[in-house]
C-alpha cells in the first residue's frame, strides 16, 4: 500500500513542497500520496481511502495483509485527484482575477446568471440543491438578480468559477474569484435548461466569451478592452498578454489526446502537462513559474508553487477523457462510407491525417506554407509565428461533429467548408458530391 503508508508517515508532519520539482512520467503512487498531502484528504476523492486505511473500524479499512494496488487502481486515484483539480483548483489565481482584475466586484455589480449565462458560462445542475432547483423553476430565485450570481458561487456551481463568498454585515458577499481550467474546456449538456445542466469535460466551451468577460474588468484601459472584445464567442488568444499580437484561437477541446504528443495547434509541448503548466501560470495567473526559452516567455507568480504538483494528476484526468461519439443520425453512414475512400485516395488527407488519432504529429510539424488554415484573418500574423515551434501540428480528428468552427484560427465553419478548403486551396478537383462525401465522412469520426 504505497499510497496509503505514504499518507501515514505524512500524517501530523506537514506537507513538504520544497524539494519537489515537476516530473513529467513519475512514480504514480508517489504523486498521489503528495496529491492527498497538498489538497487535503476530504477534497480527494482518489484519497478517501487513505483516509479509511488509518481507521480500524473503515469498511474499506487495509491492513499489512491487503495486496499492493494494482497500478490500475493507483492510476484511477489519480484520474479522480485530476477531475477535481480540472474543475475546481484555481492554483491561487485570485490574486490576478480579484486583486489585480477585481472581478469580485464586478460580478455582485453587474453580471446577474441571465448575462452570465449570455456570455457563455455554464451552470452545473448537479451542484443545485432541490430549493434552488424550485427556486429557478417557479421564479423565486430570479435570474436577473445578481446577487443570484453570488448563491450559485456559494453552490460552487458556476462552471469554471471558483468564487469566496462571506458573510458580510448578514449578507452573502463574494470578497474573491478565480478560474479554472473547466473555464474554457467543459460545457453542460443543457439537460435543466439552455446552459445548465450535467458537467461535459473536456468538451471545449464555444459558447463561452473569455474575452467579454475580462473586459468586464474596472482595471483595463479602453485600448485593452477593445481588444478582448474583439474576440467573440468560443475563441481566446492565449499569447496576447506575453507578445501583444492580437490573433485568437478557438478553444479546443481536451478530450482524445492520449496517444497524440505533440499538444496544441503548434505542437509547443510533447506532453499535456507542458502546456497545462503555460496556461495554469502564464493565463490564468496561477502561482508557480513557465520558462521556455523558445520563445523567451518567462513567468513566475507568487513565491510559492500551486502548479507544479497538481500537474501529473491534471494530466492524466485529460488523457482519461475519450472523444465523445456522433450521436445516431447525425450522419449519413453510406455518404461517409464513400468519404472515407475519398480521405484515404483523392483527397490525400491521410499523407498527415495519419494513424488510429488521424494525425502524424507524433513524427512530424508542417510549415504554415503547407497548411491551409493561412493567412490569419482580419490581418493577424501567423499563429505559427508566435509560438516556440513555427509550424502546425496536423490536427487529431476527434469528435468532430462536437466542436466548430474548425482550423486554430475558426476560419471554417462547417465540416463542408473545411472539405472544400482543401478542395480549393490544394487543387484536389473533387466533385461537389465528393466533396459532400467527405464532410460526411469527417462527421462520423
Ligand atoms: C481562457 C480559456 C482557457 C482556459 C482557462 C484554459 N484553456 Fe486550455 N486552451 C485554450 C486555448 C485557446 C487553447 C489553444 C491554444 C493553441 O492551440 O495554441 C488551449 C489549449 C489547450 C490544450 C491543447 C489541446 C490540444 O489539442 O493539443 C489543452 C490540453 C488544454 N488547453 C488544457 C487546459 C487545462 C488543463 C487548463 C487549466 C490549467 C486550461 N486548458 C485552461 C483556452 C483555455
Ligand atoms: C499537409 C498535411 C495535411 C493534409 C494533406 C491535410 N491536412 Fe487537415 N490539417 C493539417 C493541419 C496542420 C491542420 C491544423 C490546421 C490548423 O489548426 O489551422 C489540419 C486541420 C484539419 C481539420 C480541422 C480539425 C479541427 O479540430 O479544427 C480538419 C477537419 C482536417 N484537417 C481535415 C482534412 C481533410 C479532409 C484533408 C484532405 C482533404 C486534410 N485535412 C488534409 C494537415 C493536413
Amino acid at each position: 500500500m504505497k499510497i496509503h503508508s505514504a499518507l501515514r508517515k505524512r500524517r501530523g508532519t506537514p506537507c513538504r513542497t520544497d524539494s519537489m520539482r515537476p516530473r513529467f512520467r513519475p512514480g504514480l503512487a508517489r504523486h498521489a500520496a503528495r496529491l492527498c498531502c497538498i489538497a487535503g484528504t476530504a477534497w480527494l476523492a482518489g484519497c478517501g481511502s487513505g483516509g479509511d486505511d488509518a481507521t480500524p473500524t473503515g469498511q474499506t479499512g487495509t491492513t499489512a495483509a491487503t495486496p499492493q494496488p494494482t497500478a490500475a487502481a493507483q492510476n484511477a486515484a489519480l484520474i479522480a485527484a485530476g477531475k477535481e483539480i480540472f474543475r475546481f483548483d484555481t492554483f491561487g489565481d485570485e490574486t490576478f482575477w480579484s486583486d489585480t482584475l477585481r472581478m469580485h466586484e464586478v460580478i455582485p455589480a453587474a453580471v446577474d446568471p441571465a448575462t452570465a449565462l449570455s456570455v457563455g458560462l455554464k451552470v452545473d445542475a448537479d451542484a443545485l440543491p432541490a430549493a434552488v432547483v424550485d427556486g429557478i423553476r417557479n421564479g423565486s430565485v430570479g435570474l436577473k438578480r445578481p446577487d443570484t450570481t453570488v448563491t450559485l458561487l456559494k453552490l460552487n456551481a458556476v462552471v469554471g468559477l471558483r468564487g469566496k463568498v462571506e458573510t458580510i454585515n448578514g449578507k452573502d458577499t463574494l470578497t474573491r474569484v478565480g478560474v479554472t481550467c473547466a473555464l474554457c474546456h467543459s460545457t453542460v449538456d443543457n439537460s435543466f435548461a439552455p446552459g445548465i445542466g450535467k458537467r461535459l469535460d473536456g468538451w471545449a466551451n464555444r459558447d463561452l466569451n473569455p474575452g467579454a468577460i475580462i473586459a468586464l474588468s474596472p482595471a483595463l484601459s479602453v485600448t485593452m478592452k477593445a481588444v478582448y472584445n474583439s474576440w467573440g464567442k468560443g475563441k481566446y488568444d492565449p499569447r496576447f498578454n506575453l507578445d501583444g499580437k492580437n490573433g485568437p484561437q478557438v478553444i479546443p477541446p481536451a478530450y482524445g489526446l492520449a496517444n497524440v504528443h505533440r499538444i496544441t495547434s503548434t505542437g509547443d509541448g510533447e506532453e499535456v502537462a507542458y502546456w497545462n503548466r503555460y496556461v495554469a501560470v502564464t493565463q490564468m495567473g496561477g502561482h508557480g513559474s513557465f520558462v521556455e526559452p523558445r520563445t523567451g516567455v518567462s513567468v513566475t507568480n507568487g513565491s510559492d508553487d500551486l502548479v507544479s504538483l497538481k500537474l501529473p494528476a491534471l494530466q492524466a484526468y485529460q488523457l482519461s477523457l475519450a472523444s465523445p461519439a456522433p450521436p445516431p443520425g447525425s450522419f449519413d453512414p453510406s455518404a461517409a462510407e464513400r468519404g472515407k475512400l475519398i480521405f484515404n485516395g483523392a483527397g490525400r488527407c491521410v499523407t498527415c491525417h495519419s494513424g488510429p488519432d488521424f494525425t502524424d504529429a507524433n513524427l512530424r510539424l508542417h510549415p504554415p506554407s503547407e497548411v491551409v488554415s493561412e493567412p490569419e484573418p482580419n490581418g493577424a500574423p501567423s499563429y505559427a509565428s508566435r509560438s516556440a515551434t513555427r509550424q502546425y501540428r496536423t490536427a487529431p480528428l476527434r469528435g468532430l461533429w462536437q466542436h466548430p468552427p474548425y482550423f486554430h484560427n475558426g476560419t471554417a465553419p462547417t465540416l463542408e467548408a473545411v472539405a472544400e478548403t482543401y478542395n480549393s486551396r490544394q487543387e484536389l478537383g473533387l466533385t461537389p458530391q465528393e466533396i459532400a462525401d467527405l464532410a460526411q465522412y469527417l462527421k462520423s469520426l
